[in-house]
C-alpha cells in the first residue's frame, strides 16, 4: 500500500510549513495531557475551526486571539451572551456561527461537566454546530484520534489525485471520499515497521496537511503540481503528464 509513504510525505511537508505559517491556534499534539488539559485544547481547536470554515487563516489570527482573550475557557463562553459574541464576531461574517458556539458552549457546560466529548462520533451526534469536518478535524488535532476530515479543499485534492469524475455532493461520491480520508488517517501494516511512527499522535498533523495543501497547493485553479508532495500519487498529475500509473496505487 502507498498510505504509509503518502502520509510519511504529507508529515514531511507538514513540518516544513508549520514553521512558515505561525498559526496561534497550532500547537504540537500532546499525548500527555490530563483530561482537561485535552478537553482544553478541543476548545481553542473548535473555535479555530469554526473561524476557518468560511474565512481565511489570515482574516481569522486576529479574531482568534480577541476571542481567546475575551472567552479563554469554554465556560468563560457559556457564561457570556450573544451580544458579546456577536461584537467579538464584528467582521467575521455568517454570524451562525457564532450563535452556535455560543449554544455549544452551553450545553456541554450544562451536560458535559465543561468537557467536549473525547471522540468523534459523540461530537458529531451531541454538539450542535458541529458536524462530520469539524468532529474529525478536533479530534484529529486536540486528540490524535484518527477521524477524516473532508472540507472542500480536502475534497478537491482527493478528488483529483483519484480522478473522480463523479456529481461531487452526491452519496456515492461522499462516500468514496470519506473513505480516502479515512485511510489517509489509517494505520497501515507497515506503521510498527517502519519505525517512522506516522500513526496514531499524528492524525491531526496529516488532516491539517491535506487542508493546507488542498488550499495552497491544489488550488481550484492552477494547481501548482510542482511543488506538490504527492503529485507521485496524483492520478490527475500522472494523465497531464502522459505517464501511466496503476489505480490500486493509493487504495
Ligand atoms: N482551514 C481549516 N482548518 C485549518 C487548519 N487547521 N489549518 C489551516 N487551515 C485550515
Amino acid at each position: 500500500s502507498a498510505i504509509p509513504h503518502i502520509q510519511e510525505a504529507l508529515l514531511d511537508w507538514f513540518t516544513t510549513v508549520r514553521h512558515s505559517r505561525g498559526m496561534p491556534w497550532r500547537k504540537p499534539y500532546d499525548p500527555n495531557l490530563n483530561a482537561g488539559e485535552r478537553a482544553q485544547r478541543a476548545y481553542e481547536v473548535w473555535i479555530s475551526e469554526i473561524m476557518l470554515q468560511q474565512t481565511q487563516v489570515a482574516t481569522v489570527i486576529p479574531y482568534y486571539n480577541a476571542w481567546m482573550e475575551k472567552f479563554p475557557t469554554i465556560d468563560h463562553l457559556a457564561a457570556s451572551c450573544i451580544e458579546d459574541v456577536n461584537a467579538l464576531w464584528k467582521g467575521l461574517g455568517y454570524y451562525s456561527r457564532a450563535s452556535r458556539l455560543l449554544a455549544g458552549a452551553q450545553k456541554v457546560v450544562k451536560e458535559y461537566g465543561g468537557q467536549l466529548p473525547d471522540n468523534a462520533k459523540d461530537m458529531e451526534a451531541n454538539i450542535p454546530g458541529i458536524g462530520r469536518y469539524s468532529a474529525g478535524a478536533i479530534c484529529s488535532i486536540a486528540y490524535g484520534e484518527r477521524a477524516p476530515v473532508l472540507d472542500g479543499n480536502v475534497h478537491r485534492l482527493l478528488s483529483r489525485m483519484l480522478v473522480l469524475h463523479a456529481p461531487p455532493k452526491s452519496k456515492a461520491t461522499l462516500d468514496i471520499l470519506w473513505s480516502a480520508a479515512a485511510a489517509m488517517v489509517s494505520e497501515s501494516e507497515e506503521d510498527g515497521k517502519s519505525g517512522k511512527d506516522c500513526g496514531n499522535k499524528h492524525s491531526g498533523d496529516i488532516n491539517q496537511a491535506l487542508i493546507e495543501l488542498g488550499s495552497t497547493i491544489c488550488k481550484v485553479r492552477d494547481p501548482s503540481c510542482n511543488l506538490c508532495p504527492l503529485r507521485i500519487w496524483c492520478h490527475a498529475q500522472a494523465r497531464q503528464s502522459g505517464q501511466e500509473m496503476e489505480i490500486e496505487d493509493i487504495e
